[in-house]
């Protein structure tokens, strides 16, 4: 039964799934090889739940008892303990990846649930890494983590039915609607159909038929779409927009599946969205 979290990585999507669990009653902590980074994780925690008290969305005791369930630690091997479950959300590369599981597998309780978060690396490339291949799926939320309903919860050859029920479960106590993604695809479901409307968004680009704000508008007011492709990328982050793509085309080695020429110039320019302050548009710093 999952009564303590781990979320290894305090980044965009880290700190807020850390959050999501510390809000549902779980004892949570979150890791980070950078004290930076953690400190910036606890700040905008303390900012976020001040901000649902001045919205009426919390009470001063609700509060301080999510504070109480939410712990940062730099010693992961501290961190991991006593956790049921952990959730990995690090830089998008398959290696480091794989040597964080590897890490994890031993400083874990044997029968501790490994998870990724990851929006495309499956989690066959690290249960082979692990001695509990059983024990090891991705769980991958969306960004906003706090507000996205969606859950994928994603079961290789070597996932135990046991752990996806565990695993539905979480996220379902969690407020979130998961859904079992039954084998495991590139992509998975949601970002399969995302890469397509961006895709398609980026190569009316390249070719000069129209400016990304242009676009946004068109699925912001054509479609209904919350944000259109650029904006939603900017929010997700352009590097990991350019990786998933260019592990698509290392896949595939098909034309059509290299990043658009417009993604990776900002990639290469190292602008990455709201995280960096640049991306398809300016986020000046507040
Ligand atoms: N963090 C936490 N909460 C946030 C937030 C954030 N970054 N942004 C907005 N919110 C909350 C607000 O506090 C507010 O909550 P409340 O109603 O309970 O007070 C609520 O969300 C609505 O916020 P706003 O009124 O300020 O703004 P919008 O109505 O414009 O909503 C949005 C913002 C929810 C981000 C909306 O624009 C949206 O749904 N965008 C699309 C997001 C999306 O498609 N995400 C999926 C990306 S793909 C992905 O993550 C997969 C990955 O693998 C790449």
């Amino acid at each position: 039964m999952i009564k303590t979290v781990l979320v290894v990585g305090a980044g965009a999507m880290g700190k807020q799934i850390a959050l999501v669990s510390a809000i549902h009653g779980y004892q949570t902590m979150l890791s980070d090889t950078l004290p930076d980074v953690l400190k910036a994780a606890e700040i905008w925690k303390d900012e976020y739940l001040a901000g649902r008290i001045a919205k009426g969305k919390l009470t001063e005791e609700q509060a301080a008892e999510i504070k109480t369930r939410f712990q940062v630690e730099l010693d992961l091997k501290k961190a991991a303990k006593d956790a049921d479950l952990v959730i990995e959300a690090i830089v998008e590369k398959e290696e480091i990846k794989q040597s964080l599981f590897a890490q994890l597998d031993s400083m874990t309780k044997p029968d501790a649930i490994l998870t990724s978060n990851s929006s495309f690396i499956p989690s066959s490339d690290v249960a082979k890494h692990t001695s509990r291949p059983g024990r090891v799926a991705n769980l991958h939320f969306f960004n906003p983590a706090l507000v996205m309903d969606l859950v994928e919860v994603v079961g290789g050859e070597h996932t135990d039915e046991d752990t996806i029920t565990q695993l539905m479960e979480f996220a379902r106590s969690c407020g979130k609607s998961p859904i079992w993604v039954r084998k495991e695809i590139d992509g998975f479901v949601t970002n399969r159909i995302l890469a397509k409307i961006m895709d398609e968004a980026m190569y009316l680009v390249d070719n000069g038929y129209v400016t990304p704000p242009e676009v946004d508008i068109a699925i912001e007011k054509g479609l209904n779409h919350p944000m259109g492709p650029f904006r939603l990328m900017d929010l997700v982050g352009l590097d990991v927009s350019y990786l998933s793509r260019e592990r698509r085309y290392d896949l595939t080695g098909n034309e059509e599946d290299r990043p658009a020429m417009c993604l990776e110039e900002k990639f290469l320019a190292g602008e990455l969205g709201r995280k960096s302050g640049k991306g398809w548009y300016d986020y000046p710093a507040k």
